[in-house]
């Protein structure tokens, strides 16, 4: 084993050379606004697909096609070159969140610049430039006539609006995507001198609420005080799914939440945390959650409720004397492994239709949801990317459990019977989803380096 290790090529200095041409090419795909959740920008999306489409052709992969969907087409892309190599199926996604709020980017969201070694953009790291990585070590190892492995691509254009015509898409199309393992490349390191491999991923339930009091806006001092407020209830309401502990109090909640025993509690407090340099990252003063449980965990063997967004009334210029017809908000549950997202979001529906006084009527709308997923660390692929890792890192990577969620990766085990590897190269300071999103040079470039080692371990310990 270690011979082979040592024997292995190092694509260092390739990457090195190619580093502007890396550079120049993820641009070009950060400037095309994807966004998946606005259908302002259908064409935008399918740009995108199209971009990448014609970057896997280039770099040598068969059989590259667009797949329609009722949404966003998803990317195809293949490389078969012996069957009896391992199969990987790469998965990633060329679509973005929405850009908002405008006004706190820095330079605008889809005119990628590189500052302080890091290119600021809308989906630098999650997902593009997590994607591009792997098609240009791709592009490396078909240069070099170097490819140990069969490889699929699936780069869909949905996974920021929940992944469901993926989740059809696999159903029905099982042995196009049969394969060993699922790689992806969508998740963060503890640090670029930590580096670590994410090992479960937190599902979710999302709701919208809408509570309609009186059927027209009234003023609010002839009406004030003797007709229910929708924002005073909506507040009330929302503020009771919670405890004094931070316990979720919707009936049955936890009632399929895995305890960890206190051992595994034990290995998780191992990962590196420094809470003083979270907080002032954060400027906040003080961290908040469940009662008995650390920050690490609260953020991922936990469950959780989070208001995403609120709003009624007035909210203009100045001030206006209003007691509104109606209030809403969205929620969202992130969920750990075992509780079910349908179940969950049944829960909620039931209890905040319960909780509403006679004063207003409430509706409740499922969004977009999805299943946690744990992934094994003894796996030869799980073992195949720590080494990778450990090779272009210096150091072995840490397995930590996330608290986001890719709710394919449940599906893959599900439908494909695929467990996955999370090698992620983001980091959480990189602000995903927020203005002035960002993805390290250093870490785009490592990823290009460790993911053709990935394949090389993989298919030697395959043997
Ligand atoms: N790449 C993220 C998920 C992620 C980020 C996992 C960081 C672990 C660490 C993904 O694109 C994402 O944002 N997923 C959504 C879920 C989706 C259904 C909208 C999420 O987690 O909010
Ligand atoms: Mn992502
Ligand atoms: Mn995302």
């Amino acid at each position: 084993m270690e011979n082979v290790a040592s024997s292995i090529k190092s694509y260092k200095s390739e990457v090195e050379q190619n580093k502007d041409q890396y550079l120049g090419e993820l641009i070009d795909l950060l400037k095309i606004p994807s966004v998946s959740a606005d259908p302002q920008y259908k064409d935008d999306v399918l740009r995108a697909a199209e971009f990448v489409k014609q970057k896997l052709v280039d770099a040598g992969a068969d059989n590259v096609e667009l797949c329609t969907t009722p949404g966003h087409p998803i990317v195809y892309g293949e490389k078969m070159i012996d069957t009896n190599a391992p199969t990987v199926l790469v998965y990633g996604h060329y679509d973005v969140q929405p850009p908002d709020p405008m006004d706190l980017w820095d330079s605008p969201p889809f005119e990628p610049v590189i500052k302080d070694e890091k290119i600021y953009a809308r989906g630098a790291c999650d997902d593009k430039g997590q994607v591009y990585m792997h098609i240009k070590a791709f592009e490396l190892m078909t240069q070099n006539d170097d490819l140990p492995c069969n490889i699929k691509f699936l780069v869909e254009g949905e996974e920021e609006v929940g992944s469901d015509n993926l989740g059809d898409f696999v159903e029905n199309n099982k042995e196009k995507l049969s394969a060993d393992v699922v790689l992806i490349s969508d998740t963060s390191m503890i640090a670029n001198d930590v580096p670590s491999i994410t090992v479960g991923l937190r599902g979710l339930s999302y709701v919208e609420v809408e509570v309609t009091g009186p059927n027209r806006d009234l003023h609010s001092g002839v009406y004030g005080g003797a007709v229910a407020n929708p924002i005073n209830i909506l507040s009330n309401m929302i503020a009771s799914l919670q405890d004094e502990n931070k316990k979720i109090t919707i009936p049955g909640f936890y009632d399929d939440v895995v305890e960890l025993s206190e051992a595994e509690r034990e290995e998780m407090a191992k990962a590196p945390f420094d809470e003083h340099a979270y907080k002032n990252d954060l400027v906040i003063n003080d961290v908040e959650g469940e009662t008995g449980y650390s920050s690490l965990e609260r953020t991922s063997i936990r469950p959780t409720l989070d208001v995403n967004g609120i709003w009624g009334g007035y909210t203009g210029e100045g001030a206006k004397t209003v007691l509104p017809s109606k209030a809403y908000a969205k929620i969202s549950m992130r969920l750990v492994p075992n509780q079910n997202s349908d179940k969950i979001t049944k829960l909620f529906t039931d209890h905040f239709l319960a909780i509403a006084p006679k004063s207003v009527k409430v509706k409740v709308t499922p969004h977009h949801g999805g299943e946690a997923a744990v992934t094994p660390i003894d796996s030869v692929a799980y073992q195949a990317a720590s080494k990778a890792m450990e090779d272009t890192f210096g150091k072995k990577p840490i397995p930590v459990r996330g608290g986001g969620s890719i709710p394919i990766v449940a599906l893959f085990e599900d439908v494909l019977g695929l467990k996955t590897v999370l090698m992620g190269f983001g980091l959480d300071s990189d602000a995903i989803h927020s203005p002035n999103v960002h993805y390290g040079v250093f870490n785009y470039l490592k990823g290009i380096e460790t993911i053709p080692l990935f394949y090389r371990h993989y298919a030697e310990m395959s043997k």
